[in-house]
């Protein structure tokens, strides 16, 4: 394979611009092009299509968001569109694709390979953690350790007033945001998507810790269950100390990367390089226990996420 393309889509997260440094640096070194897409696959639409050289990438891996730009693509939906995609494809020469992003954008890149024959290869880029075969998705860490820290300073403002805070992280439907910055935080509860909560039950274990000489609680609440501020006053109209909502938000998705998602983006978009390079696409690369794998994309995306049980439970053992 002489040229390939990149594209990045979907939510940005941490450590893309690492992983597109990667993937552009190792297809230099072995004699391929490489052109980026901007805008993710409506860049394939719109023919936004630029040759990446050493130097295009120089000056990015300690950068959050991502340089090729990104968004999510209904058009990459429908039939016109994936034609569309295919056609700026073939008019740049293009024999292969790399595509950063979740889930969404795996299955832009599933259909082009599956109907269209185009060997992609799929990093995955998010946030969330929210795939099933592989152990962690690139943003995921960095994400988490800014949570972290909005946490840690939580803690102190409502440690000096005695109250309760709650704070709401994003992974749509997935609850490891929660799960990881409540058990790195020492938050005293999580509520998950993936379990139902019992409010009382809830309130029961704040005053059981306040009995128990604790000063403040922090409750890490996934976006995928329902806002801080909605939860907040279902919680206020049970408890009489102190409830206070906020909501991290978007901050979470932007910062430099941590060292662990730097390290997944060099290894993710080397290894999907060389996947190109040796004439097999259609895979998606991973981490699984701390090796770098790849697998079908379609199986891939086919997975359905299982959630940390055993996490949780240690949650609630230690947090008291
Ligand atoms: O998938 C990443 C993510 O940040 C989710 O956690 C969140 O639900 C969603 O994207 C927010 O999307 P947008 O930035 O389009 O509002």
């Amino acid at each position: 394979m002489k040229r390939i393309g990149l594209l990045t889509s979907g939510g940005d997260a941490p450590g893309m611009n690492a992983a597109i440094r990667a993937v552009v640096r190792t297809a230099i070194y072995f004699g391929m092009e490489v052109y980026g897409i901007e805008r993710g696959y409506a860049g394939l639409m719109d023919d936004i299509v630029i040759k990446q050289e050493m130097r295009s990438v120089s000056n990015i891996v300690q950068c959050g968001g991502t340089k090729l730009r990104t968004a999510r693509c209904l058009e990459m939906l429908t039939k016109e569109g994936q034609e569309k995609a295919v056609k700026t494809l073939e008019k740049h020469g293009i024999e292969g694709l790399v595509v950063i992003g979740g889930d969404g954008s795996f299955r832009g890149a599933k259909v082009l390979s599956e109907q269209y024959g185009v060997p992609t290869i799929g990093i995955p880029g998010t946030i969330d953690n929210d795939l099933q075969y592989t152990d962690y998705t690139l943003g995921f860490d960095t994400a988490v350790n800014t949570c972290l820290d909005i946490i840690n300073k939580l803690r102190d403002t409502m440690t000096s007033h005695e109250r309760v805070s709650v704070v709401e992280v994003m992974g749509r439907h997935c609850g490891d945001i929660a799960l990881y910055s409540g058990i790195a935080s020492g938050a005293e509860i999580i509520v998950v998507p993936e379990i139902s909560f019992d409010l009382e039950n809830i309130v029961a274990r704040i005053n059981r810790s306040r009995a128990n000489g604790k000063h403040s609680n922090i409750i890490v609440i996934a976006e995928g269950v329902m806002s801080a501020e909605q939860f907040a006053k279902k919680l206020q109209s049970i408890t009489t100390h102190a409830v206070r909502p906020t909501c991290i938000g978007h901050v979470q998705r932007g910062g430099s990367p941590s060292m662990a998602d730097r390290m997944l983006a060099a290894q993710f978009g080397n290894k999907a390089v060389r996947l190109l390079r040796d004439g097999i696409g259609n895979r998606a690369v991973g981490i699984h226990d701390n090796k770098i794998i790849d697998m079908d994309i379609i199986e891939a995306v086919s997975m359905k996420k299982k959630f940390n049980y055993q996490l949780y439970e240690t949650l609630q053992m230690i947090s008291m």
